[in-house]
């Protein structure tokens, strides 16, 4: 197998974890042990991410479309968020811990422990470890929109300078670059309301395997196919080439 090549890594990797359910149907299980089972995987693949030098790690965990799943696997998810929200392992890795998302839509003590992780890691100068949780891009550019047009109410904001970058900083994601490499595991080929802005120029990769069953090595895989990318932004192949 080829080798990882350390000083490319990818800055931002975006995450969408998919198929505990159908892992967990897959063993005869219920789904709530594959999202048990997904916890466990969020854990390696953020301590894996640390070591690699990744900078930001942006892991999709609840769409805003999941609310509209069964109220008893709804809480099991929110459950989870709650009891495996560990500052310690934060701190012991120095990472910065960020929620993008409804945070006002979730349960009180998710939200509270969610404030405190933020809070107490903010600190923390090595890589900073995003959720998406009631996330959906498309809410997080509507919300973007009102914001903007309450400063160009308030005179804080000329019409005239909304551009690009404007918009950018009026997202959750205003802390953290573009995704560089996005993931989506458990088959399915689609980007269902995450980071639709953010992924403008983001290489996608995407992989049958189901979320439970992704391993460091597969971490590995998706980043060396990364690797194997050429990244044009819209210029030719020569011209990348004479720029390096
Ligand atoms: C991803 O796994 C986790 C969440 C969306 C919360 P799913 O629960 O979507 O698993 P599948 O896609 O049904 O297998
Ligand atoms: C996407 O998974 C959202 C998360 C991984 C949290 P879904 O399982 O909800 O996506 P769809 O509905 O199959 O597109
Ligand atoms: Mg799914």
């Amino acid at each position: 197998m080829q080798q990882l090549d350390y000083s490319r890594i990818p800055a931002h990797i975006a995450i969408i974890m998919d198929g505990n359910g159908r892992w967990a149907k897959s063993k005869g299980l219920p789904r709530t042990a594959g999202h048990v089972e997904g916890v466990a995987t969020v854990k390696r693949i953020t301590e894996e991410a640390t070591r690699l030098g990744v900078k930001y790690l942006t892991v999709y965990a609840f769409s805003t479309e999941n609310w509209n799943r069964p109220t008893p696997e709804v809480e099991a998810l929110m459950n989870l968020v709650l009891t495996n929200l560990e500052e310690e392992i934060f701190m012991k890795n120095n990472v910065r811990f960020r929620m993008i998302g409804e945070i006002g839509r979730l349960p009180q003590s998710v939200a509270r422990r969610l404030q405190e992780c933020m809070d107490s890691t903010a600190a923390n100068t090595g890589m900073t470890m995003v959720i998406a949780l009631s996330y959906s891009s498309r809410w997080e550019i509507a919300r973007a929109a009102r914001l903007i047009a309450d400063e160009v109410r308030n005179g804080t904001l000329q019409a005239d300078d909304i551009d690009e970058d404007c918009v950018s900083s009026h997202l959750m994601t205003d802390f953290m670059p573009d995704p560089d490499l996005m993931i989506r595991t458990g088959g399915e080929l689609r980007i269902s309301n995450y980071l639709l802005w953010q992924s403008a120029y983001t290489e996608f990769y995407f992989t049958d395997e189901f979320w439970p069953d992704f391993t460091e090595e597969s971490l590995h895989r998706a980043i060396l196919a990364y690797q194997q990318r050429q990244r044009r932004y819209g210029k030719t192949g020569d011209q990348i080439t004479d720029e390096e």
